[in-house]
């Protein structure tokens, strides 16, 4: 392990050089089945061969222009991604490096976009308790959790938290103070929590209503995750302002805010950028990553294998096992025991013939397995057993 890296990292011991499909190795040689896709980005695995090619023809060709100028391929990705989120109204997209980045360019257009309309006073954005939407001093703000604001303050005025599932407090919060309200539908970093619809679709109506922007983050829930392109497609609303990043680009750095109709003018020129956005490399990846996931088959697929997972979870009836939650290949499973020490259980069995799994946790007793994409049966079956084994094993 290196000494050089700040200690942000609460790291788990394996040190990784190479990875290919739903596997990765590490500098010892030891083999380890992947239930983490790099924390929701690397959505089709490791190596993938198109993947690989396309980004390897892209660097050779062009890696990167600034945004004096417009690239072949990042606009060809512009269209596709606009296309591939045209189901939820989304007409245009600014293109950005990170799910922060992404989350702080929606915050911009919905205050611009108040500002215009009704001038001051109309700047608050409303989120849920339990959301997490980065770590930059705004899009900590914006994370209802108050273990992530500790120290870091003071924060960029103007956020305010309500209890997700709660009606009565949103339509409370919703006040003309408000210009927008930013949530995830699925949380993921707290633990794979579904928003219920009738709760989605009454936040979509009480915005709607007062011309509050609906921006929904789907940084971890979205391109194909859940088994739609986007995780709100499932919930039948169509929001202002959409978050990308994560999976977008299958492993190279990117994020993207789309825009509906009422917001896909806000933004003029001078009013926001980024060196790196539009990157000709990230780009080429997305146009892949695109291509792959937004077909229906692919996507059916996802959710066959989600089930896949919680039916088998669920058939164990497992005494440490509280709760299970699911949607496509987003699985969150709520533990009577300490998350951590098993996902060290499931690397220390690695030695060897024997592989290891990788797990994330999502709190302090639950366990978050977010797999790539391109997973198969008998790889699910076989991470599946190797928790059951550190399941019935660990304390
Ligand atoms: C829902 C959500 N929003 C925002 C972010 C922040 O993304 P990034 O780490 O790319 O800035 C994350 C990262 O985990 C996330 O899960």
């Amino acid at each position: 392990m290196s000494d050089f890296f700040m200690n942000t990292y609460h790291r788990l011991s394996p040190v990784f050089s190479e990875g290919k499909g739903s596997w990765l190795t590490d500098t010892q040689g030891r083999k380890f089945l992947d239930f983490t896709s790099g924390i929701a980005v690397n959505c089709l695995g490791h190596g993938y061969a198109p993947l690989v090619e396309a980004l390897s023809r892209q660097a050779s060709r062009l890696i990167h222009t600034s945004n004096y100028f417009q690239s072949d391929i990042a606009s060809a990705f512009a269209e596709h991604l606009v296309r591939a989120c045209s189901g939820a109204g989304m007409e245009k997209v600014f293109l950005a490096n990170s799910g922060a980045e992404a989350n702080e360019g929606a915050c911009k257009i919905a205050r611009k976009y108040s500002f215009k309309k009704y001038g001051e006073g109309r700047h608050r954005i409303v989120t849920l308790k339990g959301s997490f939407h980065g770590r930059t001093i705004t899009t900590l703000a914006a994370t209802g959790q108050d273990k992530f604001h500790t120290n870091f303050g003071p924060f960029t005025e103007g956020f305010a938290y309500i209890p997700g599932g709660d009606s009565a407090a949103l339509d409370n919060a919703l006040d003309n103070s408000v210009c927008a309200l930013l949530m995830e539908v699925i949380q993921g970093e707290s633990g794979i929590l579904p928003q219920s619809e009738a709760f989605v679709q009454e936040a979509a109506r009480l915005c709607a209503g007062r011309d509050i922007l609906l921006i929904i983050d789907e940084i971890q829930s979205g391109v194909g995750r859940t088994g739609t392109f986007l995780a709100c497609e499932g919930y039948g609303i169509k929001p202002d302002l959409v978050t990308l990043a994560k999976g977008l680009a299958g492993g190279v750095p990117i994020g993207a805010v789309l825009a509906g109709e009422k917001t896909a003018g806000v933004f003029e020129s001078g009013d926001h950028g980024s060196t790196f956005g539009g990157n000709a490399l990230a780009a080429a990846g997305g146009l892949v990553v695109l291509d792959t996931v937004s077909r229906k088959e692919f996507l059916d697929e996802i959710r066959g294998k989600g089930d896949r997972i919680l039916s088998i979870l669920k058939s164990w009836n497992h005494p440490k096992i509280l709760g299970l939650r699911g949607r496509g290949l987003m699985t969150g499973i709520d533990l009577s025991v300490e998350a951590w020490p098993l996902l060290e259980a499931a690397i220390a069995r690695a030695s060897g013939t024997r592989n290891g799994l990788l797990m994330l946790s999502a709190g302090p007793k639950t366990l978050r397995l977010l797999p790539p994409y391109t997973i198969s049966a008998g790889e699910i079956d076989e991470g599946i057993a190797m928790l059951r084994e550190v399941l019935d094993t660990e304390e």
